[in-house]
């Protein structure tokens, strides 16, 4: 699986001037930028340090509390967005159809389950992106891996390409944006009740010279990972002894964690460990992306390892990144039948251990993309005609909607 040389980059091991210090700073990190010394690092990361953080305090709590209402079968969660984001999808007018998308697949899964739905968008940070292989081939030119916004431009060429530290506080300034938007969606949701069903924000936590200023010492002497509300750990940077695992260990948000087909019920006990101790409702997330084809089998010593270990998690299903193909344009894409198999089977899996299947997690669409196979998507040669993502390919709302109605 160590797919890029665990590389510490240059400012994370520079000790923290501001903010707070921890073994993030230093322990060897995945898929880190290859900024390579570039001048403006140290300054990014100061100015990181120093800005407000998108997130508060309270609205950690009022997640966990929702997250545990979902660990204990009494809710259901909906994550789902962008693969990611792009930095020019940021407007009041994006962010209101990304916003009414997820509204209306919760509204559709509560209808579905006839419990209350949580939503939470891959949104307001998703920028950046682990990658397979470290370049691709475009057009017969080697370039650079597309590692998302937070790095660098799509644009396939080797300059475009070239990492970019204040990129950074572009997408700080972008996600702050977006975090204003759904805190009034909230606001305007929330009147009358005492807890919102959301929208919240979450992203891959991936790129530490950006994720570490952000952390904040709270007044009750908690740490709070500002850049979002709920942050998880990719299948590629779960590693036991990473600065990954470290960091989001010794933040008081709560934290999803990918769980792929190669890890055993041992690394997933251990990871319960770390990212749990106290074995607290509504902290951990684990979202299983096996593939259809593996996950009858690999799921169930899972969930008993993590039973045993006493962890109240929330058990989503990401039937996307375990079912990725290759269309015969060279096109990655994903069949509508391979997601709802994957997501049947994570369910009866999970109601099978006695355990409460508490939803899913999506790559969708704002828009009537053609990426995916399934539903108006009649077969891969139809897939080219709105494919617009800038990673992997994400359903349209109607295939999401249809996956919905077939799996719950
Ligand atoms: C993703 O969610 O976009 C992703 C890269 O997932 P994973 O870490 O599960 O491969
Ligand atoms: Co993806």
């Amino acid at each position: 699986m160590p797919d890029t040389p665990a590389v510490t980059t240059e400012a994370a091991r520079a000790p923290a001037e501001r903010g707070t210090g921890g073994p993030w700073l230093w322990l060897p990190a995945q898929q880190q930028p290859a900024w390579s010394g570039h001048g403006d690092l140290g300054w990014v990361r100061d100015r990181l340090s120093e800005i407000p953080p998108l997130v508060a305090a309270d609205e950690i709590d009022t997640l966990t509390a929702d997250l545990a209402r979902a660990a204990a079968g009494g809710a259901r969660i909906l994550q789902a967005g962008d693969c990611a984001e792009d930095l020019r999808e940021c407007t009041p007018a994006h962010i209101r159809a990304k916003t009414s998308v997820l509204a209306g697949l919760g509204g559709h899964l509560r209808r579905l389950s006839g419990q209350p739905v949580v939503e939470v968008g891959r949104i307001g940070g998703q920028f950046g992106k682990p990658r397979s292989s470290p370049v691709e081939t475009v057009d017969g030119v080697e370039v650079p891996a597309f590692r998302g916004h937070i790095v660098h431009s799509e644009t396939p060429t080797p300059e475009a390409r070239r990492p970019d530290p204040l990129r950074m506080l572009r997408v700080h300034a972008a996600s702050a944006a977006v975090a204003d938007r759904l805190r009034r969606e909230r606001v305007r949701r929330g009147r009358g009740r005492s807890a919102g069903p959301g929208p919240w924000t979450s992203h891959e936590a991936l790129v530490l010279d950006y994720e570490a200023p952000l952390v904040r010492r709270e007044a009750d002497g908690r740490l709070l990972l500002g850049s979002t509300h709920l942050p998880w750990l990719g299948d590629r940077t779960r590693g036991l002894n990473a600065a990954h695992l470290a960091l989001l260990g010794a933040v008081a948000n709560p934290v999803g964690c990918k769980i792929g087909p190669a890890a055993t019920p041992e690394d997933v006990a251990r990871l319960c460990a770390r990212l749990d101790p106290d074995r607290a409702p509504g902290r951990l997330v684990l979202i299983v992306r096996m593939g259809r084809a593996r996950v009858a089998e690999h799921l169930p010593g899972i969930v008993q390892a993590v039973r045993r270990g006493g962890h109240p998690v929330v058990w989503l299903s990401d039937p996307m990144h375990g079912n990725t193909v290759h269309a015969p344009d060279g096109r990655k894409t994903r069949h509508l039948d391979d997601l709802v198999a994957e997501a049947r089977a994570f369910q009866s899996v999970l109601r099978r251990h006695r355990q409460h299947p508490g939803g899913f997690h999506l790559e969708v669409a704002a828009s009537d993309v053609t990426e995916c196979v399934g539903g108006t998507v009649g077969g891969t040669a139809a897939i080219g005609r709105r494919y617009t993502t800038l990673c992997d390919p994400r359903l349209n709302p109607e295939q999401a909607h249809e996956l919905l109605a077939a799996c719950v």
